[in-house]
């Protein structure tokens, strides 16, 4: 379906003569959105609702989940994950070294710990025999990161993890499912296909994100997707992940205003991370038009791919025989591993207008990961992609012109300072 022109400018606001700045990935919101919240706005009801019902039901219907839960974001999405499966102190997670910090830090809030897998060399994601090698009788998790919009091999993962026999479970749900649990950190994944299976179905609870510079947004947001072990109806995990999500209230808001329905038990002490329907409204009229923006994205990637071929300078693969990414991010990486002159190339095309980027920092290199014992030197693959990324602009408010000047600058600002004359 064609929607209204877009509201947002895929421009910082350059004028007159000097070149179009273009933004790494600014919101692409059309009048249709705004009218969506407005509705929202006027319908006198303005957190978690029907909207939000709607979305989570077009979500599951189009992704093959069981089920979805809309909450704050993909943090809190993961984060409800492990509660759910009933992971906790004494655990262990895994999860790879290159990601945002999020993938991680949630194995830290639920307080078990954090166990990080390299990469494969060249590669954005770590192998599943890496994955596995990590793997030990306290581990009850794995948190994989469909890393740019490409998918992780979850259901392989989850083959080789199935009867594996020193697994422990770490409470009903995860003794349903009978082997280490399966979490996709699908933050940049939605609308993904591999082998014909789309994101949001192949991982045993997948974690989207809406966040604002996501392929939909809600500004901020996320969604929590189920696949119900066997055993266990779909219907129990909805209630149960509400419950984690809702201050393990009994009844939310909107049954709680039917008329002479007030009371209410609080079952125990769970978070609060729903998102209300005025964000919902614009996520939900965002995804009904997110096949054709999928498509910009994949023809503003195919066009970055011939402009870079014959270059030297490679890229994450996003479409092959039997899969299809979300087009997320444009990963370019240079011929060779250099932090100071990956980071030049960065500021030169700055001075063009251009907003690079950098995903990720591995996890091993911040503060905060250091401070808890993890070392740079243990995962040098994922050192050594970090050295030579560069994330291009990729949205869907860029023009073909605009693709040609990013990977024109790329490409010269990657050659280096041209020869004094
Ligand atoms: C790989 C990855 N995981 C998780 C997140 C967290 O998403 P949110 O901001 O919705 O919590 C992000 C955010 O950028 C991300 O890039």
């Amino acid at each position: 379906m064609q929607g209204d022109p877009p509201v947002t400018s895929g421009s910082d606001g350059a004028t007159g003569t000097s070149p179009r700045a273009v933004p790494f990935s600014p919101p692409d919101i059309r009048e249709e959105d705004i009218r969506a919240v407005v509705d929202v706005l006027r319908s006198g009801w303005i957190t978690s609702g029907p909207v939000g019902r709607t979305f989570e039901g077009e979500l599951a219907a189009a992704t093959g989940a069981d089920g979805a839960l809309l909450v704050s974001s993909a943090t809190t999405a993961l984060e409800t994950a492990l509660r759910l499966l009933g992971v906790g102190p004494g655990d262990e997670v895994v999860t790879t070294a290159y990601t945002y910090s999020a993938s991680a830090a949630v194995i830290a809030h639920v307080g078990a710990d954090i166990r990080l897998v390299d990469t494969a060399p060249g590669g954005f994601a770590p192998r599943v025999e890496d994955v596995l090698a990590a793997v030990t009788p306290r581990t009850k998790a794995v948190v994989t990161v469909d890393l740019g919009g490409v998918l992780f091999d979850h259901e392989a993962l989850a083959a080789a993890l199935a009867g594996r026999p020193d697994f422990t479970p770490a409470g009903p749900v995860q003794e349903a499912l009978g082997r280490v649990a399966v979490v996709a950190d699908a933050a940049h994944s939605l609308g993904a296909v591999l082998r014909g299976g789309r994101s949001g179905s192949l991982a045993d609870l997948t974690a989207f994100s809406f966040h604002a510079v996501k392929n939909v947004t809600t500004g901020e947001g996320g969604a929590l997707l189920w696949r119900a072990p066997d055993g266990v109806p779909a219907d129990d995990l909805r209630a149960r992940a509400r419950l984690l999500t809702m201050h393990g209230q009994t009844k939310d808001a909107l049954a709680k205003t039917r008329l002479g329905s007030w009371e209410y038990d609080i079952a125990e002490l769970g978070h609060k991370c729903n998102l209300p329907d005025v964000l919902a409204a614009l996520g939900l009229s965002q995804f009904r038009r997110y096949e054709e923006l999928l498509e910009r994205r994949h023809a503003v990637v195919a066009r970055y791919d011939r402009r870079l071929d014959g270059t030297g300078i490679t890229s994450l693969v996003h479409t092959g025989p039997d899969f299809r990414s979300s087009a997320h991010l444009y990963l370019a990486l240079l011929p060779s591993s250099d932090v100071a002159a990956r980071n030049a190339v960065i500021e030169g095309m700055a001075t063009d207008g251009i907003a690079a980027n950098v995903h990720y920092k591995p996890l091993p290199l911040l503060s905060a990961y250091r401070t808890l014992g993890f070392d740079p030197q243990d995962v040098p693959n994922a050192m050594d992609v970090y050295g030579r990324v560069v994330s291009l602009p990729l949205h869907t408010l860029l023009t073909d012109d605009d693709v040609d000047r990013v990977a024109a600058s790329l490409v010269r600002h990657a050659a280096g300072p041209a020869p004094a004359a």
